[in-house]
């Protein structure tokens, strides 16, 4: 028999993606991970030719990676606090060889926001208002941390220019500036789509 050549089924189903890493992580995938179908719709939004768009609080490059994948022509980064998701983020970038994609092991407000033009937020800063499911006990929780990270975010928004698009899942709401515009939302209102006026 010749060579069998398989095209790599990781863009294809959540089973299929979450196995690029270990099972402690997969398991983690329905909670705190997005779903590849979310992904794919909330990266379309985003997606536009020679932009930047970022993940703020990447984890283990779900979004950034399918993102990445499926608009080959925008640059997708992903920001992370936690070293060891940012790692397994960078071994899942060089296995699936994603090449519009950039990962940083940094607390978000480390960023320059300035520098990016769209943004996918999954709540992000919930951890420190959850007490059930988190992803470990390595850092520090508050309320006061909730409160800080969502002004910061939200301060951040608000200067950026028109046009300026971001996808939020799960989202409180409470980082979006009222100068964004709702243009979409999933039918359970979870995942939404807006727009900067
Ligand atoms: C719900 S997960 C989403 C992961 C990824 N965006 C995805 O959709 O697959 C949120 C991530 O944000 C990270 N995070 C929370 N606060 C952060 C901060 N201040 N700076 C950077 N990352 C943060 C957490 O460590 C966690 O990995």
């Amino acid at each position: 028999m010749g060579n069998v050549i398989t095209r790599p089924t990781w863009f294809l189903a959540d089973a299929s993606f979450d196995w690029l890493y270990p099972e402690r992580i997969q398991r983690m995938s329905g909670r705190h991970w997005t779903p590849l179908s979310i992904a794919r719709k909330a990266a379309a939004f985003l997606a536009e030719e020679g932009k930047k768009v970022l993940d703020i609080g990447s984890g283990v490059g779900k979004f950034t990676l399918i993102g990445a994948h499926y608009n080959p022509r925008t640059f997708f980064y992903g920001v992370e606090q936690r070293s060891e998701l940012h790692h397994y983020a960078l071994a899942a970038q060089e296995y699936t060889r994603t090449e519009n994609a950039a990962f940083f092991n940094l607390n978000f407000t480390q960023v320059n926001l300035a520098a990016y033009d769209h943004f996918y937020f999954y709540n992000a800063f919930f951890e420190n208002l959850d007490v059930n499911d988190r992803i470990d006990h390595n850092i520090e929780y508050s309320d006061s941390l909730y409160q800080y990270y969502t002004r910061y975010l939200f301060r951040e928004l608000n200067k950026k220019p028109a046009g300026t698009r971001l996808v939020t899942f799960h989202s409180l709401e409470d980082e979006i500036p009222p100068g964004y515009e709702l243009k979409e939302a999933s039918a359970d209102f979870m995942l939404k789509m807006w727009v900067k006026r």
